[in-house]
């Protein structure tokens, strides 16, 4: 058999928070999500299905952009509540062997010394598996929990992030390889003369360091983005190890990795050293008519609470959208939210735009398993690589298993992706093809 040809990844969607709890197959998760079990599950079930990483979306806030208001946030369970992601990681490494795990953790949130010494200690800890999604919010409210009035204007947050990504990775490799030596009679655990402050002074921070623990397994744990706008995707071509990305069609998803290639060339790196996964969503059953029955009934249970949707585009685009006739399209609109994201909206309706949000429109990968198989397999053939970022926001344990026992293990027959994992760390298995 060939080398596979693309990686799969789950997209936690909406992080640790609860999930599916109004759908049947739920079980009891609505009262028990906050145990980590649904996601060491999931975590396990990938495991089995060979999947390179998951991500663990995150804010930090309860959002009141609709309407002025937490109600339908709250009413929903839609973006709030929401846990810590970097407390759930330790579970989902104590579960597995060999899963990436990428908790999202924001520049705006943390300081920088905070953030390097936490992945560092969680790389520690896993062995060598985690990563950091490199976020840098965009949330007025999120911004408020943390002694701001409002987020730094869009540019200015990616200013920001590359001295605070410079500092994360100066402190990663402030202890020598060699710097632990270990000898009990001199004694001397570690050489000064090998553990190195870094002295880092930019125009928005300042760091003393070195950190305050040695060199972790992969050094630099894998550095995850998802940048959109032309400043996000530079952010993104300087400092990515993987992309996660959200494209409706084959030729958008085909000349958005063109131009993250040409930038990483642009900039001196390798192109094949950062792997674009796109999002997808799935929906596998044993036939095409019951699987396009689901799709269809989810679609009428976003059209009934279309409300939900409106209040979760509000966030993101940073935008109350209850302000506009959900029938009349939309004017030019200027954001200091996902500016990517609401570049595309205008000349569309709102109730358009919700349903597209709620049903992730895009490519149908709606049928049995191999009719869904191959839709990935021809879609990965026309974009060149490097893979999918799953994801359901609303998944149940019924879900996991028809993508991880069902799904994948077809994209595995054919030869498409990984049956196994050849090293030991995260950022190996990712680059080995
Ligand atoms: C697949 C995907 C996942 C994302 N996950 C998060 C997240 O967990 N937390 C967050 O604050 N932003 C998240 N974002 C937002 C991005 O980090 C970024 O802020 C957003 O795409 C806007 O960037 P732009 O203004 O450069 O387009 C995500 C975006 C995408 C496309």
């Amino acid at each position: 058999m060939g080398r596979p040809h693309f990686h799969l990844a789950w997209f936690l969607s909406r992080g640790y928070s609860p999930k599916g709890w109004r759908q049947d197959w739920s079980g009891d998760t609505a009262e028990t999500w906050m145990s980590p079990d649904l996601f060491v599950d999931l975590a396990r079930g990938m495991e089995r299905a060979c999947f390179d990483y998951m991500i663990l979306e995150d804010s930090s806030h309860v959002p009141y952009k609709y309407q002025g208001s937490h109600d339908t946030y709250l009413k929903y369970a839609a973006a709030t509540p929401k846990m810590d992601p970097a407390v759930l990681v330790p579970y989902l490494a104590q579960a597995t062997k060999h899963v990436g795990l990428v908790p999202t953790l924001s520049t705006t949130e943390y300081q920088p010394y905070m953030l390097a010494r936490l992945v560092n200690t969680l790389d520690h800890a896993t062995q060598g598996r985690v990563g950091w999604n490199m976020v840098t919010g965009s949330s007025d409210h999120g911004a408020q929990n943390y002694g701001m009035d409002a987020q730094y204007p869009h540019d200015e947050r990616y200013d920001r992030a590359d001295e605070f990504a410079e500092i994360v990775t100066q402190l990663w490799e402030s202890w020598d390889p060699d710097a632990v030596v270990l000898d009990r009679d001199t004694p001397m655990f570690a050489d000064g003369k090998k553990v190195h402050p870094i002295h880092y002074q930019g125009k928005y921070y300042k760091c003393r360091g070195p950190l305050n623990a040695p060199r972790s397994p992969q050094v630099r744990p894998v550095l995850c983005q998802a940048g959109g706008s032309p400043r996000g995707q530079a952010f993104a071509g300087r400092w990515a190890d993987t992309i996660i990305a959200s494209a409706d069609t084959v030729e958008q998803m085909k000349a958005f990795r063109m131009g993250v290639r040409e930038r990483a060339m642009a900039a001196g790196r390798d192109p094949d050293g950062i792997k674009v996964l796109f999002l997808a969503y799935p929906i596998v059953d044993t036939s095409m008519e019951a699987a396009r029955d689901r799709r269809a009934r989810e679609r009428q249970e976003h059209i009934d609470h279309l409300d939900m949707h409106l209040a979760l585009m509000s966030t993101t685009g940073g935008i109350d959208f209850s302000q506009f006739d959900l029938d009349e399209p939309l004017p030019a609109l200027t954001t200091n939210g996902h500016q990517s994201t609401v570049a595309r909206y205008q000349g569309k309706t709102t109730r358009q735009l919700a349903l597209a949000n709620a049903i992730k429109s895009g490519i149908d990968f709606t049928g049995t398993v191999d009719h869904v198989a191959s839709v990935m397999e021809e879609t990965m053939q026309e974009v060149g690589g490097d893979g999918f970022l799953l994801f359901n926001g609303e998944f149940t344990r019924r879900y996991i298993m028809e993508i991880t026992d069902g799904l994948v293990p077809e994209l595995k027959r054919r030869g498409l992706t990984r049956t196994g994992y050849s090293h030991k760390h995260f950022r190996d298995n990712l680059m080995e093809f």
